[in-house]
């Protein structure tokens, strides 16, 4: 694992769209794995002005999306579709037709999961795949105790999650309960994967991330196993002992 430290969100998103920016000019075509959630949203505006002031084309870019509540359909301005089409989407010249999302309202969720696997499968997978961490250290929606075998499918959202999130809703009776979420082998087959992470808030999940045993109690540890990893964070989410610039860390 490559560990980028760097001082705040701002340098953190900066840092994240350069590395984002170089990947798309050199394969036009990349397939991008794309995470919603306050941390990539900097990022997400930097890739705007970079579009907008350099013109970077996204116009053969493939999107896959991590996740998406149940229930919520794409017009619920809470649902990630929504957030995909505010945060990033409308304003750069990708195409509609080369960007997917689980769709939560599908009639038949299962079913739902098995289509957006096999369509990421179909596509040829996924070359750079984005990711933030939760609290518990969830990735996509996984939360602790999923198998790290698991492909997309239905989750129940943790209390952590639940807690966490509820910012983004007017009241507490339109959180979602459930979500679909790419799996953890679904991720973990991306060729490369860049985590971010900011704030003091999720120093005690880099921590463990960084420095524990990799368990399913635990899911971001997986990412300890995967050749091709780097995390830009800023010092307030590092453990000390990883808070000078450039790290290189130990696979497992
Ligand atoms: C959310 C999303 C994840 C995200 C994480 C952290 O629940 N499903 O994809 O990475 O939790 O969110 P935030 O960046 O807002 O801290």
């Amino acid at each position: 694992m490559k560990i980028i430290a760097v001082a705040d969100y701002q340098e953190m998103s900066e840092k994240a769209a350069q590395y984002v920016i170089e990947r798309v000019k050199n394969n036009p075509s990349i397939h991008l794995g794309l995470a919603t959630g306050g941390t990539p949203k900097g990022l997400y505006q930097q890739l705007i002005n970079d579009h907008q002031t350099n013109f970077t084309s996204y116009i053969k870019v493939t999107t896959f999306n991590l996740d998406e509540y149940v229930g919520l359909a794409p017009i619920n301005p809470a649902s990630y579709h929504y957030y995909m089409e505010e945060q990033l989407f409308q304003h750069v010249d990708i195409n509609r037709r080369n960007t997917f999302i689980p769709n939560g309202v599908a009639e038949n969720l299962k079913q739902e999961c098995q289509r957006y696997d096999e369509k990421v499968l179909l596509e040829g997978g996924i070359d750079l795949q984005i990711l933030g961490i939760g609290e518990n250290g969830h990735i996509g929606f996984n939360e602790p105790g999923t198998p790290f075998g698991s492909t997309t499918h239905v989750v129940s959202l943790t209390e952590s999650t639940l807690r966490a999130n509820a910012k983004y809703f007017s009241s507490e009776k339109d959180i979602p309960t459930h979500a679909i979420t790419m799996g953890i082998a679904t991720i973990m087959k991306s060729k490369e994967i860049l985590l971010l992470a900011s704030g003091l808030s999720k120093r005690p999940a880099m921590k463990r991330l960084l420095e524990c045993a990799i368990e399913e109690s635990f899911p971001a540890s997986i990412l300890r196993q995967h050749p091709q990893v780097t995390i830009i964070a800023d010092r307030d989410a590092l453990p000390k002992s990883f808070q000078s610039s450039v790290t290189e860390h130990s696979r497992v």
